[in-house]
């Protein structure tokens, strides 16, 4: 570990050292997989979504992994252990581990069922992340795609719990409806919102033709390398709409330090790991950890809260000339 470099951050109330987080989703959903979580050099612990009842989800196979292309996809189903058994586990994992904080998930199949999850989980957890972008649910579409019913949610869960709030957000693709979510969020009080939840696509296997996974018609939830720019996009948009007010918190594509600092840059003060996570485990954060400081040493940062929305952006060349494109090669070639 490298102790010259502060890779800590504050978002709400939450004191995250370093800013480095699990992403809801892969491997934290059962103590077994909560314990070495815990143990490990992440900022904080992140619970798979929870519903009202327990559920066993979707058929296998409904996780793939591909090692060489770094990405993953998955249609889960949310198997989760219900509300109560999330609240259960979590004060079994905090009376473990007092000094780590813990993040619990909702993700209400009915837009009433939020307040309900949130008024038990707020008093155990240290923040709640509402989940307004569920892919996986048939015949549903996603809440955060509704802005009238995301208020209303927002707004009910504000009214019971005074815990802290992050909001887990799809990809948005239209700068138009950023300014309009954005707006939900500082109006309702929320204390971050999460960009992004897993964009809808589909992969497969060539040599027997089939779907990487089995519900949902092989489609699902993508993540890793090929959702990197996508995250960027949208981490930056809702920055520069949020302003200081609510934090934005990175996730999508991380697979090493220098993906850390680009979120950080497009104005990230914390980020999560999904697909990493998926591949390497707990350990995944040590490395991103060591990794992160080193880059931020070799750019002579201590603190790495200074390179947060620091991104320059070129001036434009004057308009009206007619041009050929001018194509920067990032290879120098
Ligand atoms: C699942 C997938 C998600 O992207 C999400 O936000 C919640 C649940 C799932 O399939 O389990």
């Amino acid at each position: 570990m490298n102790h010259s470099v502060s890779l800590s951050g504050q978002i709400g109330r939450l004191h995250l050292d370093p800013v480095l987080l699990n992403a809801s989703g892969p491997w934290c959903t059962y103590d077994e997989e909560l314990r070495p979580l815990a143990a490990s050099r992440a900022g904080a612990v992140v619970l798979k979504s929870a519903t009202l009842e327990p559920r066993h989800g979707n058929p296998e196979p409904r996780v793939s992994c591909d090692r060489e292309a770094g990405t993953s996809i998955n249609a889960v189903g949310l198997a989760n252990l219900g509300y109560e058994g999330h609240a259960e586990q979590l004060a079994r994992l905090k009376a473990e581990h007092p000094d780590k904080p813990f993040v619990a998930s909702l993700a209400g199949l009915q837009p009433e069922h939020f307040a309900v999850m949130a008024r038990r989980l707020g008093p155990v957890a240290d923040a709640l992340e509402i989940n307004l972008s569920c892919p996986n649910i048939a015949g549903k579409p996603q809440l955060a795609f509704d802005p009238e019913a995301s208020r209303r949610v927002l707004a009910e869960v504000r009214s019971v719990t005074t815990c802290d709030l992050w909001v887990k957000l799809p990809p948005f693709q239209d700068d138009r409806l950023v300014e309009q979510m954005a707006g939900i969020l500082l109006e309702t009080g929320v204390q971050a919102a999460v960009c992004i939840n897993s964009p809808s696509g589909l992969d497969l296997d060539l040599e027997t033709e089939t779907t990487a996974i089995h519900p949902r018609g092989g489609m699902g939830g993508t993540g890793g390398r090929d959702v990197l720019r996508v995250a960027l996009w949208n981490v930056r948009q809702f920055s520069l709409c949020l302003g200081e007010k609510v934090a934005v918190i990175g996730c999508g594509g991380i697979e090493s330090g220098a993906d850390v600092l680009k979120h950080v840059l497009c104005g990230a003060s914390a980020v999560q790991v999904g697909t990493t996570y998926l591949m390497e485990g707990p350990a995944v954060f040590a490395r991103l950890e060591a990794e992160l400081a080193e880059l931020l040493q070799k750019k002579g940062v201590a603190q790495l809260g200074v390179k947060r929305g620091a991104l320059r952006v070129l001036e434009a060349a004057p308009e009206g000339a007619w041009t050929q494109n001018q194509i920067r090669w990032k290879d120098g070639r």
